[in-house]
């Protein structure tokens, strides 16, 4: 199979620093940042507004189906914008309700096969950087180059909740550990594109990496022959 020139894959579990390495390293090779992750926490969002209960798969899977999300990265502030329906969702989606629940629904089959499609499409033309669980492995397994981030989960957990301070949620610590464990083991364990570390993807431990650091190495890999 041929390599995707344009599209770059990143993994990893929460708090490995995905996101905040895929926008930096999108904006200093201009290229589309795809917040998979942000996808299934708007279509969590929309079942809560529907009121359509988590454990219902074939309704969630029919919100899935209509669901209409567009992302929008402003390389200059950083910022990404996620679009829920037009109305601008990216702070509640971050919230502790819909993380709390987002793995539930995202192990649904059908919701998977739609959320596919549609990061499929967002990316299509563009020199993208996506990241997620299943980029790696079944969204765009044949990328330009893949990585898989991790850190050690006592660090993921300290990362969330800082970040989450800084945001000025109101957060106790021991809620992210439990969250965290939580999703790691709902992400890895389920049956339909579970979390896993692909063969060819690129290993970084970032545990004791500075965001730089993680950002030069992931460059310089995207950079060689
Ligand atoms: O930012 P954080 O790592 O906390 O999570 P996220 O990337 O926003 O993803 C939220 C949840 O969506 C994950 O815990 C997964 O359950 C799900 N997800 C997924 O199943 N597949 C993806 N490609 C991205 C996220």
């Amino acid at each position: 199979m041929t390599a995707l020139k344009p599209i770059i894959a990143i993994d990893g579990p929460a708090g490995s620093g995905k996101s905040t390495i895929a926008k930096l390293v999108a904006k200093k090779l201009g290229l589309s940042y795809i917040d998979t992750g942000a996808m299934y926490r708007a279509l969590a969002l929309k079942a809560k507004k529907a009121n359509v209960d988590f454990r219902d798969e074939g309704n969630i899977a029919e919100l899935a189906k209509t669901i209409d999300i567009d992302l929008r990265y402003d390389a200059k502030t950083g910022q990404l914008t996620v679009l829920l329906e037009g109305r601008d969702v990216s702070e509640e989606i971050r919230k502790p309700y819909i993380t709390d629940e987002v793995s539930s629904i995202a192990k649904i089959k059908e919701v998977r096969e739609h959320m596919v499609t549609l990061q499929r499409r967002l990316a299509q033309g563009k020199r993208s950087i996506l990241e997620g669980r299943d980029i790696t492995t079944v969204v765009f397994p044949d990328a330009y180059k893949k990585f898989y981030l991790d850190a050690d989960p006592d660090e993921r957990i300290r990362r969330r909740y800082l970040e989450m301070k800084e945001k000025n949620m109101p957060v106790e610590e021991s809620n992210v550990k439990i969250n965290i464990e939580k999703r790691d083991r709902i992400d890895s364990t389920r049956e339909h594109a579970p979390l896993r570390r692909a063969k060819d993807a690129v290993y970084i431990d970032t545990t004791k990496l500075s965001i730089d650091e993680v950002v030069n190495r992931v460059i310089e890999e995207i950079n060689k022959p």
